[in-house]
């Protein structure tokens, strides 16, 4: 049997990626262009300027991505774009762009919801994929859910947070610490130089699936103005590390325990927070079952992981065609994205 290669388009936020899948396991390529430093200035996403960006871009990522490939568009079998949720301007240039391919070439288009995308980075990997089934931890910009995957295709979402994600959490942290921007990796980084010896809340929520980190932020904000920690002071360090590890554990003691109730076969990370090493440590640790977790490159946004969740959708017969919408919602770390309010 002939590969089947897809070209996968993602555009939902502020990464213009474009990638070529073979099989959906392997990675030809991968072309991801960051418009980080265009939001640093504004210290968060601007919707507008994000799309606008897209725009420009987005015709020469695909055109690389299939150079770096070794692949012609006689090569593509399918093509598939990220269709929400994200930032509607963001997302109809993907979704355009993806369909006058798909219309000139005359090949399938598949939707791919982002979430169900970052996912699917876990079957981006050497070696056997996850097993079913699989309790997945999204944790995001805009989402931190437990989702129960029974097959390909198939979620049954069992909690979510009740007010900020997982990486909105982190992102609102390193603001009012000033560590920098984007917030999670900057966060991360000063908790490295830190110890975690600042007492912060848990919210565990015991009884159910669902996070809460609106407590932690507030409990940090308090501490901030409590012992005057401003950007720059020492203990800048400490409430790094002493926020760190309360999302890291919650999340990790709440995931394992949650898989040892299901029963489920393995633990699949995904989502931009699942770059964060004391995270990684703390469920490889904690697990009885296997945990799969991408590689630092594909736990934030990327079109490798929304080529590879195409290529299954297809398989199970999903085909979208020339109508496919978007499903825009300000889901994607509504602190990231600068909004009236913020
Ligand atoms: O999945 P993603 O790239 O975009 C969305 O779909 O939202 O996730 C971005 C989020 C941001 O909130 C960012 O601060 C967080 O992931 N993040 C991290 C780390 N790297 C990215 N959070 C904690 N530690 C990290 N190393
Ligand atoms: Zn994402």
């Amino acid at each position: 049997m002939p590969l089947m290669n897809v070209l996968g388009i993602e555009t939902s936020c502020d990464e213009t990626a474009a990638a070529v899948v073979a099989d959906g396991r392997s990675i030809l390529s991968s072309i991801v262009a960051s418009q980080v430093e265009i939001h640093a200035r504004y210290g968060g996403v601007v919707p507008e300027v994000a799309s606008r960006q897209h725009l420009l871009t987005i015709v020469p990522v695909i055109e690389r991505a299939l150079t770096t490939a070794g692949v012609s568009w006689r090569d593509i079998s399918i093509v598939a774009v990220t269709n929400g949720p994200g930032l509607a301007g963001s997302l109809l240039v993907g979704v355009n762009t993806a369909k006058s391919i798909a219309a000139v070439l005359r090949l399938p288009l598949v939707g791919v919801n982002h979430l169900e995308g970052h996912v699917y980075a876990n079957w981006l990997v050497e070696g056997e994929p996850p097993i079913f089934p699989a309790l997945c931890l999204i944790v995001s910009g805009g989402h931190s859910d437990l989702v129960l995957m029974s097959g390909h295709g198939q979620f049954k979402r069992l909690g979510r947070t009740r007010d900020d994600a997982a990486g909105e959490a982190f992102d609102k942290a390193a603001r009012v610490l000033g560590v920098g921007y984007p917030g999670g990796p900057a966060l991360e980084k000063a908790a490295q130089g830190g110890k975690a010896s600042l007492v912060l809340p848990r919210a565990w929520l015991k009884g159910t699936d669902d996070f809460s980190f609106s407590g932690l932020k507030t409990g940090l904000f308090h501490l901030a103005q409590e012992r005057g920690i401003k950007p720059g002071s020492p203990v800048v360090n400490d409430a790094a590390a002493s926020f760190q590890e309360a999302v890291a554990e919650v999340l990790a003691v709440k995931t394992v325990k949650a898989a040892e109730r299901l029963k489920v076969k393995n633990i699949v990370v995904s989502g931009g927070v699942a770059a964060n090493k004391l995270l990684r440590r703390y469920l490889l640790e904690k697990s009885l079952v296997p945990v799969f977790i991408p590689l630092l490159s594909l736990c934030t946004d990327n079109a490798a992981m929304i080529a590879s969740c195409g290529y299954y959708r297809f398989q199970s017969g999903r085909s979208d065609g020339l109508n496919l919408d978007v499903v825009s919602s300000l889901a994607i770390g509504s602190d990231r994205v600068m909004t009236e309010s913020n």
